[in-house]
């Protein structure tokens, strides 16, 4: 009987491991993690992540062939496949601080599976890691053992949160990467066969190990590229009077480029993008690539750019100051269908207006105001480390408050952010909203979410990202 074990239960661990023993009713999945909060949390009724059609499928298996524990070892030496999910974030110290990725847990998670394994085992790198982190990790397990085998291989996770349990059930690849050994071809069978239960055989691509990590960085730097080329776009449209939805419609409509991603908006967050990027840049770095390194390293501080771009608009439409003004900021989370606001454009937007005073009230239906006070006290890649470990600031920011309904936030304020698309944003009774604001009424909306013709015959005075400006802010000062 194949006997799998996850170590990790965030966002990739959780939901992937929900959906193989979903999936495979005959195997039994273990998710282990040594935050006891997170195991409860999956253990309970209240799951620890919001995820779309997530609860149901734990539903389905919990208790049958789907376990959450912090027994760690004891599932560890149990399993066949062993699954490492844990975070790989941005180093903050020493060497390659601030770009390369910290290994730290991973390396203490292969320690401690060289510890505790007494049979053969497949390691499966699911976490992002840099390329050629295998050779490191096999080296840490065969190091400690005599007579166990453990074969290692790389298939990294393409899922993308708000839509994970669709991403899982039909993904538009599952790839795992091997050593070209015997030991390593047998490997990669196995695992083939836990995914072709649900997933036709050719979309199982297999590599070699060093191409499946590396497509992975790949992947996430051709995704943010695409973004932040479109928001380069839209600063060029704002200037010029072109519309970044019509420019991305009909570059879109080429069958060479196609018409997914390419929203304008206040910028790409997310625990993946900004990460995998520097650590591409690093990796290109050390193999003496600095022309690569600065190709990359290009697609983030378009990025910066874009949220230091926002905010340098609100401010300067706003008389060019903000100072004792309430800002509403509506959607914190780095996307709509998520409470997760790691990296999310939010902090650097809200960091900034608060640098220049403004009082903000902040409404998101999925994050607490916990995680809100804690995210805007927190050091840049502290976030990671892991946040929900990471104790509560003493003090709690009296330029913030945090509501739990829209109009809330929105009472009296002089100006609106949109800073995540989430559909109710779309649907608020807009005349209602301009009637209790203070005058005039600003609304910034860095998703594109609102009809900007409608809200500026109610009064509003509107920006959206990358849109024809209002004669108001054609009047301001230019944004650089
Ligand atoms: P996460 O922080 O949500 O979860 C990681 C978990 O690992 C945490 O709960 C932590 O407590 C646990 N952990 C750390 N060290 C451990 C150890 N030694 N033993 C047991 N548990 C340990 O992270 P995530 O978002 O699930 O990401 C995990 C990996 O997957 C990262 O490398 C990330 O880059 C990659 N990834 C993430 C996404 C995404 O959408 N979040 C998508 C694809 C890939
Ligand atoms: C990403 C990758 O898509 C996924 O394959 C990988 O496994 C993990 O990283 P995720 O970060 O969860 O997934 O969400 P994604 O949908 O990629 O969005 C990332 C950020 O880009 C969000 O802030 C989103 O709002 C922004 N975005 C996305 C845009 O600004 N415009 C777009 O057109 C698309």
């Amino acid at each position: 009987m194949v006997k799998i074990c996850c170590i990790g239960a965030g966002y990739v661990g959780g939901p992937t491991m929900a959906v193989i023993a979903l999936k495979c009713p005959e195997i039994e999945v273990v998710v282990v993690d040594i935050a006891a909060p997170r195991i409860n949390a999956w253990n309970s009724d209240h799951l620890p992540i919001y995820e779309p059609g997530l609860d149901d499928v734990v539903k389905k298996c919990r208790g049958k062939n789907l376990f959450f524990s912090t027994d760690v070892e004891k599932h560890v030496a149990e399993a066949n496949i062993v699954f490492v999910s844990v975070n790989t974030p941005t180093k903050t110290q020493g060497l390659g601080a601030g770009k390369a990725a910290d290994l730290t847990y991973w390396e203490s998670a292969a320690r401690m599976i060289a510890d505790v394994s007494k049979t053969d085992k497949i390691v499966v790198e699911k976490s992002t890691v840099p390329v050629k982190t295998a050779e490191a990790i096999e080296r840490i397990l065969t190091h400690n053992r005599k007579g166990i085998n453990f074969t290692i291989l790389s298939n990294p996770e393409f899922l993308a949160e708000g839509t994970a349990i669709a991403d899982l059930f039909k993904p538009d690849r599952v790839l795992i990467g091997g050593r070209e050994t015997p030991e390593g071809q047998k490997a990669i069978h196995a695992l083939r066969d836990v995914y072709a239960h649900w997933v036709p055989v050719d979309r199982i691509l297999c590599t070699n190990l060093w191409s499946a990590e590396l497509s992975k960085l790949a992947a996430n730097a051709f995704l943010a590229q695409r973004i932040s080329s479109v928001n380069a776009m839209s600063a060029l449209c704002e200037a010029t009077g072109a519309d970044v939805s019509q420019v991305s419609h009909s570059i879109g409509t080429d069958s060479r480029i196609g018409p997914k991603f390419l929203n304008a908006s206040v910028g790409f967050g997310g625990s993946c993008f900004q990460k995998d990027i520097l650590n591409l840049v690093y990796i290109c770095e050390c193999n003496g690539l600095p022309e690569v390194a600065n190709y990359w390293k290009q697609v983030i501080k378009v990025n910066d750019y874009q949220k230091t771009r926002f905010v340098n608009r609100v401010v300067s439409s706003m008389f060019n100051t903000v100072s004792g003004k309430k800002i509403a900021v509506l959607g914190f989370a780095f996307k709509k269908d998520t409470g997760d606001t790691r990296e999310t454009p939010a902090i650097d937007v809200c960091k900034g207006l608060l640098g220049d005073k403004a009082k903000l009230s902040i409404y998101d239906p999925q994050v607490s105001e916990d995680q809100i006070t804690r995210d805007l006290a927190m050091k840049k890649f502290d976030w990671d480390h892991p946040a929900h470990l990471q104790p509560l600031s003493p003090t709690s920011n009296k330029q913030v408050s945090v509501v739990w309904d829209a109009y809330e936030a929105i009472k009296d304020a002089h100006g609106i952010c949109i800073l995540t698309e989430w559909d109710e944003f779309k649907n608020l009774d807009y005349k209602k909203v301009f009637d209790c604001m203070q005058k005039p009424a600003f609304v910034f909306d860095g998703r594109n979410v609102v009809d900007v013709n409608k809200l500026r015959e109610i009064g509003f005075i509107v920006y959206s990202i990358g849109k024809p400006l209002d004669s108001w802010l054609k009047d301001m000062p230019a944004v650089a």
